[in-house]
């Protein structure tokens, strides 16, 4: 039962405790600025919820900074480079050696525990919240309404960050004609599996061939991370666990039969979805993360673009609170919004480069395999995308 209602005020309300939300409650408690966040799902899950695995090197800077990358640094895996299986063939893509920089694997779960540790019994986050509304965004601050653990609560703020996901509350409280948002669905899903098994290689895999695309990917040298493209519409469960790993031995093996299988423990359907909502700004709302901008898995870009806005927007906030000035957050949608597009069009064109359309034609196949044939035999285009896929084109 919901009992008689209270009001309390915070400078920052946070809607949603992901990795964007978190972080950006962590970074403003140092540099001193008080908020609230608020989380519909419990701890538990939250803390259980796997889905991303590869952080760039800004971003494992960014945790560093925030103080939650001591065990980061101890347990992650440091990779410099990557294999392309192209119909069989192998080439390695060594992006460290062309761009300089590495990508570390940990999972967006330990990224969020590590967040959440660091928190301390720290007061202002509170687990399963119901029915998160806007009530109201001004010019000079905001109201949110909710129920937590069972009382009904009026929070009023200076500033509202929409860190709530895709299908969140914050992006839908924005006027109708005050935003636009932009979205290719592309015809293909992801299945991914998560399996108590070591990886084929200590390197991940993007196999591409006629029987569709493959990623092998790991989480620590004995839990691998492995994704299966698939038609859009199929079910998380229509294939029996021998069907897949059958199916990802034949994608990234050539059918060997030497990737090593475990138990699975996961499985998630991924659509490959490219959103952008424009701006990411109204009045003292800011969405962040996933809220404003989602990519397709391919590029593993997601959960980087979600810190690089959390950052953002923390150090804007932190020029408000600590200097009284305003600058960094009014242009916060028109900083963050082109580095998102940088994100979308790199995940965009990994995205085509990997996946056959079910209607492709001849032609676009031989121009899908020279884009490769360029990324293998160009140094200047293979430093690009290392540039890219490594995140330091976009910082
Ligand atoms: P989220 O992580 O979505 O966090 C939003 C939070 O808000 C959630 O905790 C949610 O419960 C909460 N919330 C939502 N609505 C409300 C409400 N009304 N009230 C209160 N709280 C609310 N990216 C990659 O880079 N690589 C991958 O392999 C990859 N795999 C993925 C697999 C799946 C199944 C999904 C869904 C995403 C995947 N992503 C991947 C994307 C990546 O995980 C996201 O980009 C990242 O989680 C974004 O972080 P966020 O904090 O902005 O949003
Ligand atoms: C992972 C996912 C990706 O989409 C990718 O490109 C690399 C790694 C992963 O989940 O580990």
């Amino acid at each position: 039962m919901t009992s008689p209602g209270r009001t309390l005020h915070t400078p920052v309300c946070i809607i949603g405790a992901g990795p964007s939300g978190l972080l950006l409650s962590r970074l403003l408690r140092l540099n001193g600025v008080d908020s609230v966040v608020l989380e519909r799902r419990t701890r538990d899950h939250v803390e259980k919820r796997v889905r991303a695995g590869l952080l760039e090197q800004g971003t494992v800077e960014v945790l560093r900074d925030a103080g939650v990358g001591e065990r980061l640094d101890r347990e992650a895996l440091v990779h410099e480079g990557f294999e392309w299986r192209l119909d069989g063939a192998v080439h390695r893509m060594p992006f460290t050696e062309l761009c300089g920089a590495s990508v570390w694997m940990y999972g967006q779960q330990e990224v969020v525990k590590d967040l959440l540790d660091a928190r301390d019994g720290e007061p202002g986050l509170h687990f399963g919240v119901e029915d998160v509304r806007i009530a109201s965004v001004t010019a000079d601050g905001g109201r949110v309404v909710c129920t937590i653990d069972g009382q009904l609560t009026e929070l009023t703020c200076d500033f509202i960050a929409a860190c709530d996901g895709f299908h969140g509350v914050g992006r839908q409280a924005v006027p109708a004609g005050e935003l636009v948002g932009h979205e290719v669905t592309h015809p293909f899903a992801w299945l991914g599996v998560l399996t108590a098994a070591p990886p084929l290689s200590p390197e991940l895999i993007y196999a591409v061939g006629d029987r569709g695309f493959a990623l092998q990917s790991m989480r620590s040298p004995q839990v691998s991370r492995l994704y299966l493209s698939v038609p859009p519409g199929e079910g998380v469960d229509d294939r029996s666990d021998e069907q897949i790993w059958r199916e990802l031995d034949l994608r990234l093996t050539g059918g060997q039969g030497t990737l090593p299988t475990g138990r699975i423990l996961e499985r998630v359907m991924v659509p490959l979805r490219s959103f952008v909502a424009e701006p990411f700004q109204y009045r003292r709302l800011f969405l962040v993360g996933d809220a404003a901008h989602i990519v397709p898995p391919s590029a593993a870009k997601g959960l980087n673009m979600a810190v690089a806005d959390a950052r953002h927007l923390a150090e804007a906030l932190t020029d408000w609170y600590a200097h009284g000035r305003r600058e960094a957050l009014d242009g916060y949608s028109a900083t963050a919004v082109p580095r998102a597009w940088q994100g979308q069009q790199f995940s965009a064109s990994m995205t085509t480069l990997m996946h056959a359309a079910p209607d492709e034609s001849v032609f676009d196949r031989r121009l899908r395999r020279a884009r490769f044939e360029r990324l293998l035999s160009s140094t200047a285009e293979a430093t690009a995308f290392a540039e890219q896929y490594t995140g330091i084109a976009r910082r």
